[in-house]
């Protein structure tokens, strides 16, 4: 399934581009507050933002961009606001999946899409259906999606697929249970950038971000562009990825 390496069994070469970029995109409320508009008016703009950093992603030749759109734990929020971000959601999917076919870029949405009503998830299956060849960029959104939730459906499919392993526990290894983590089809982010100013992980991709370079920017998701995104790069390039090795050996390994 995964033919990618692992961070704790393998090394990956160093590149200039992270090839896979996960981003929490979080401050629309609060961007929208600061100017006096409802926290929805934040979420609309947001929609905005995500259509620029999918096009500047591509064109700097990330091969993987995912983003978190929707968590577990966001169903607490009032149901008001829920269900405007619901239609945004359906609303995205309606106005912008010829685009993407059109450039290039296959969709994938993750998360625990059973929640959702059957209109959203009719659109979800065709976005994915139909951009389902594209291979310049694919693009995940995380959807009712929860790092815990990920890692429990991983064992439970595991184990569905092979039940023999409940008798031999100790045979289950991180290769096995990464495979069937909800995008095993995508090697683990080399970047990782929260938006908004909060320096958490919020239940993201708790298994894949183990040796994931994170960059903090105060800037609300409404703002960040394409500048914001090469700084974030920028950063990226500075970073000396150890992978639990000494210095002296990352540099005698390039
Ligand atoms: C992120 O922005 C969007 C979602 C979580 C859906 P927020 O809505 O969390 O914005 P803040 O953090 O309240 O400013
Ligand atoms: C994380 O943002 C989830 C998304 C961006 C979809 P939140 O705004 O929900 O995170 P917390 O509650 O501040 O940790
Ligand atoms: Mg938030």
């Amino acid at each position: 399934m995964t033919g990618f390496f692992s961070s704790t069994a393998d090394v990956p070469a160093p590149r200039d581009v992270p090839r896979h970029v996960a981003i929490i995109m979080d401050g629309n409320g609060r961007w929208a507050t600061s100017r006096h508009l409802p926290r929805v008016a934040g979420h609309a703009k947001g929609v905005e933002a995500v259509r620029t950093i999918v096009d500047a992603c591509a064109r700097r030749g990330v091969e993987y961009l995912t983003l978190f759109a929707f968590s577990s734990e966001n169903w607490r929020r009032p149901a008001e606001e829920v269900s405007v971000l619901m239609r945004l959601f359906i609303s995205a999917l309606e106005r912008e999946v010829a685009q993407l076919f059109e450039n290039g870029i296959r969709l994938q949405v993750v998360g625990e899409l059973s929640a959702f009503e059957p209109r959203l998830r009719q659109l979800i299956a065709n976005g994915i259906q139909r951009t389902a060849a594209n291979t310049r960029l694919t693009l995940t959104v995380c959807a009712n999606y929860g790092g815990r939730w990920d890692i429990i459906q991983a064992m439970q499919s595991l184990l569905a697929e092979r039940p023999e392993l409940a008798r031999t526990p100790e045979l289950i290894d991180e290769k096995m249970l990464s495979a069937h983590l909800a995008m095993a089809y995508a090697p683990e982010p080399d970047l990782f950038i929260r938006t908004g100013g909060e320096q958490r992980v919020s239940n993201f991709l708790l298994w894949q971000l183990a040796y994931t370079e994170l960059h903090f920017t105060d800037t609300y998701w409404p703002d960040f562009d394409a500048g914001a995104l090469d700084r974030a790069i920028a950063s990226y390039r500075t970073r000396e990825r150890r992978f639990g090795r000494t210095s002296a050996q990352v540099a005698d390994s390039v």
